[in-house]
């Protein structure tokens, strides 16, 4: 993929060094390189990339960073500066869907699925770092899987294409973790650009670049996690997914992408009336996303906010996969000036994102921070992202 850019000199940035430095002192010796992935704020587009339809994410500059070098044989030593497991050593040829636990399933899950497509994965120790929040929706577990992709994809000289790597990483995913999770978290890391929101058609894979910049537009992009965490391994995602499924096979579609906004009078005489209301919300949102990129061309992001929010009411209503901290980020972010909020993400917990005016940004962060106070939540962690560079070798 990427030449080294910096070799592992003084010249590179302390982050990479420590990395290094750190990796050297558990492994005995350099890593050949180090990479990263950042994770992504989905800014619309929710549950849509599953049912072939659209999704606008963008990567964020909070990235996980591995250290790799490739060692003799066919056994994997990782290491993580979690620091929760210890080193966690296995063989390549063990490896099977169930045999890996807490964060090593995302690089095990990534070795496993390049196995499967016949690629001679070497003997590698790792040291992993990273500082996407875990369990926030901003896709963490993605974040790893694409920097180790992206380093085996180097060391092995397999040569895949982005579009490649986002399948690899989907059916690690699928396959080896259980999660049954589309492609646009992986899509974003491993394809995003500084400045650009990744306007993905998930049926075809296409992508288009799209400027998001909130800065000129004297905004700024907040995200409350609100601690509650989730997993798309857990019943809710995957119950979602065959609602979806379930109102494509009724209606007589090979996904939902194929109902439009005018089908869905018709649709509520077809289908129950939750399925209805789950396929409301992916048909909605998939306009959502068309609107949102010509108004982002046409006006700046200044006029997104009425979708931002439409977006949440549907998640909410239509699509139930929201929760009350969530609501609550959303609701306070509003009320206090944002110009328009969401939940981002699977849902059931994880992160909302509030477009907020800069002279606000205070403002906002303290009514939000005081509403999860009163109502007994546990604090929110508050802070402000940008559109960033994807997947890359950084050392
Ligand atoms: C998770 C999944 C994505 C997508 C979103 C919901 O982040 O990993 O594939 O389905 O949920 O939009």
């Amino acid at each position: 993929m990427n030449p080294a850019p910096d070799p592992l000199t003084t010249s590179a940035p302390a982050v990479t060094q420590d990395l290094a430095a750190r990796f050297s002192q558990e492994f005995g010796s350099a890593p050949d390189g180090i990479w990263q992935a950042p994770g992504r704020v989905n800014l619309i587009g929710e549950h849509t990339d599953y049912n072939e339809g659209f999704v606008l994410p963008f990567a964020i500059n909070r990235t996980a960073r591995v250290a790799v070098r490739v060692r003799p044989g066919s056994s994997v030593r990782l290491l993580s500066t979690y620091g929760d497991q210890g080193l966690v050593s296995t063989r390549l040829d063990s490896l099977e869907p169930g045999s890996a636990k807490g964060w090593t399933k995302y690089p095990l899950g990534v070795m496993w699925a390049l196995k499967q497509r016949g690629i001679a994965v070497p003997g590698v120790d790792l040291l992993l770092d990273s500082d996407v929040p875990l369990g926030a929706g901003l896709s963490s577990s993605h974040a790893i899987e694409c920097a180790v992709i992206s380093a085996l994809n180097d060391l092995t000289g397999a040569g895949l294409e982005a579009q490649e790597m986002v399948l690899a990483t989907q059916r690690a995913e699928n396959d080896f973790v259980g999660a049954p999770t589309g492609i646009m978290d992986q899509s974003a890391s491993l394809r995003g650009s500084e400045g650009h929101a990744v306007f993905l058609d998930c049926r075809n894979q296409n992508v288009r670049l799209v400027p998001f910049e909130t800065q000129p537009a004297d905004l700024v992009m907040l995200v409350i996690d609100t601690k509650v965490s989730h997993s798309h391994a857990d019943g809710g995602y995957a119950s979602r997914r065959a609602s979806c499924e379930l109102g494509a096979e009724v209606l007589g579609v090979k996904a939902l992408r194929d109902v439009q906004l005018g089908d869905l009078a018709e649709a509520s005489g077809l289908l129950d009336e939750v399925t209805f209301r789950r396929v409301r919300h992916v048909v909605t949102e998939n306009d959502r996303v068309l609107q949102t990129v010509e108004l982002l061309a046409s006006q700046g992001p200044g006029a997104i906010g009425p979708l931002l929010d439409a977006s949440h009411t549907s998640m909410r209503d239509d699509f139930e996969i929201s929760c009350p901290e969530l609501d609550l980020a959303v609701d306070a972010s509003r009320a206090s000036g944002a110009i328009g909020a969401r939940m981002t993400g699977g849902g059931f917990g994880g992160a909302a994102i509030a477009l907020t005016p800069v002279a606000l940004e205070q403002k906002v962060r303290d009514a939000v921070a005081t509403a999860f106070a009163d109502a007994g939540f546990k604090a929110p962690d508050i802070f402000a992202v940008s559109p960033a560079a994807g997947a890359r070798r950084i050392a």
